[in-house]
């Protein structure tokens, strides 16, 4: 038997890259410039960008990467600054807002907090879309 640890009870997991390595903050700011977004293993092991903001530090929020047309894993576009997805085409800005459709929805986000271990905690984010200023639909 395995007491539920303290990250499952809080409905959140830590960042887990290609090869399922838990993510430090400071190692991964080391290999991520300013801007990046990159994707990782988030809630349920969901693809899940990190985004480094332009002062090179980790933003306090994440994006699933999960297209919400139909699915398809959105990659990032950095020479056209947005995520475009190959399945139909849907456009996202910077921070997952919908520029182009058919995607009827921003890509859903999650919070990322560092922990005392300085490990990347992704936790479900349930407070107001703050690209939309709606409920997020995601929950
Ligand atoms: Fe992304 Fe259709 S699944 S545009």
């Amino acid at each position: 038997f395995m007491p539920p640890s303290k990250n499952k009870s809080s409905g959140g997991a830590i960042a887990k890259d290609a090869l399922g390595t838990p993510i430090k903050k400071e190692e991964y700011l080391k290999t991520h410039p300013p801007g990046s977004r990159d994707l990782v293993q988030g809630l349920n092991g969901e693809p899940t960008y990190l985004v480094v903001n332009d002062a090179g530090e980790l933003e306090t929020y994440a994006l699933n990467a999960v297209c919400t047309h139909l699915g398809c894993v959105v990659p990032w576009n950095a020479a056209q600054n947005k995520f475009i997805c190959p399945c139909h085409g849907s456009q996202y800005d910077r921070t997952g807002k919908v520029v182009r459709g058919p995607a009827p929805l921003p890509l859903a986000l999650a919070h990322t907090k560092v922990d005392d271990d300085g490990f990347v905690q992704i936790k479900p984010w349930k407070e107001t879309d703050f690209r939309t200023g709606e409920k997020p639909w995601w929950k």
